[in-house]
């Protein structure tokens, strides 16, 4: 039997808080993209510490390159993790413009999104280089955060679930089973990021079941159940709730919501 879009949504959105019985700790991180300098960044996680102690989930921040340093400053002690927004695969050499795991782990950097939309579409990542980021993040003991979601052209043509099983498949090629469990997957659609659009509670979980069952296929019933899957795309304080409580949605990846502190520190106490 195959439930209506309808009575999907219905399900959903009777769905209010989680059963815990998913082990799965929730994960909400703000990616600030090309937004805040150093000192604003500061200011930002110092605001934000506070607000934010008590929250049982895990927590991090995702700044530009250059506020690293100063945000991480600012961090020290807290519950909230350094990420990056990207990290390049090679160690060292002549790559202009590129950061490699060193140089990040050395500012403390503990997590890394990969696989943004945003560098899909504007600086020609590919499934290819996303997996060539994994493994390195894998291999320096950081934890990546690769993000996949289809366009809106890729979901009215019925193609979702093949762009979503493709990015997932081709991100973790050759990536052993406990490295997954141990990662977090973004479904991230890319008509929902910042276009205020945010994707229906049904619409959500079911492209997160089918991201779990694609990892259970491609390794096995073990991993696709440890792996933690964020929902990214408008996500803001009054829909986090009910997002976070669908049975697949382990956390958020959170980008405008994510530059004021009262916004993200709302969404992190909603996990
Ligand atoms: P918005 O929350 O601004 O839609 O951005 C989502 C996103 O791209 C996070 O990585």
């Amino acid at each position: 039997m195959r439930l209506t879009d309808n009575e999907i949504e219905a399900i959903a959105q009777k769905i209010v808080s989680k059963a815990p019985q998913s082990g799965r700790r929730p994960i909400i991180v703000g990616n600030w993209k090309m937004h805040k300098t150093p000192a604003e960044g500061e200011a930002l996680v110092r605001q934000l510490i506070p607000l934010v102690e008590g929250a049982s989930c895990e927590i991090g921040v995702a700044p530009a390159f250059p506020c690293l340093d100063r945000v991480a400053g600012a961090l020290a002690g807290s519950n909230v993790h350094l990420c990056a927004q990207n990290a390049f695969w090679e160690a060292e050499g002549a790559f202009t413009g590129e950061v490699s795991t060193a140089m990040l782990k050395d500012l403390g950097v503990t997590h890394a999104i990969i696989g943004h939309s945003e560098r899909r579409q504007y600086f020609g990542e590919t499934d290819e280089t996303v997996n060539h980021r994994a493994k390195t993040l894998f291999a320096a003991e950081m934890t990546p955060i690769l993000c996949v979601g289809e366009s809106l052209q890729e979901r009215e043509e019925g193609l979702t679930h093949t762009v979503v099983e493709r990015q997932v498949r081709g991100g973790l090629q050759g990536v052993a089973n406990n490295q997954v469990a141990n990662m977090v997957l973004a479904y991230e659609p890319v008509w929902a990021i910042g276009t205020g659009k945010v994707a229906t509670l049904g619409q959500a979980q079911e492209v997160h079941g089918a991201i779990r069952r694609f990892v259970a296929d491609l390794y096995d019933a073990q991993t696709s159940a440890a792996v933690r899957i964020q929902y990214g795309g408008s996500v803001k304080p009054d829909n986090a709730k009910q997002l976070l409580a669908q049975p697949d949605i382990d956390g958020a990846l959170v980008g405008g919501a994510a530059l004021k502190a009262e916004d993200f520190a709302a969404i992190c106490l909603a996990a």
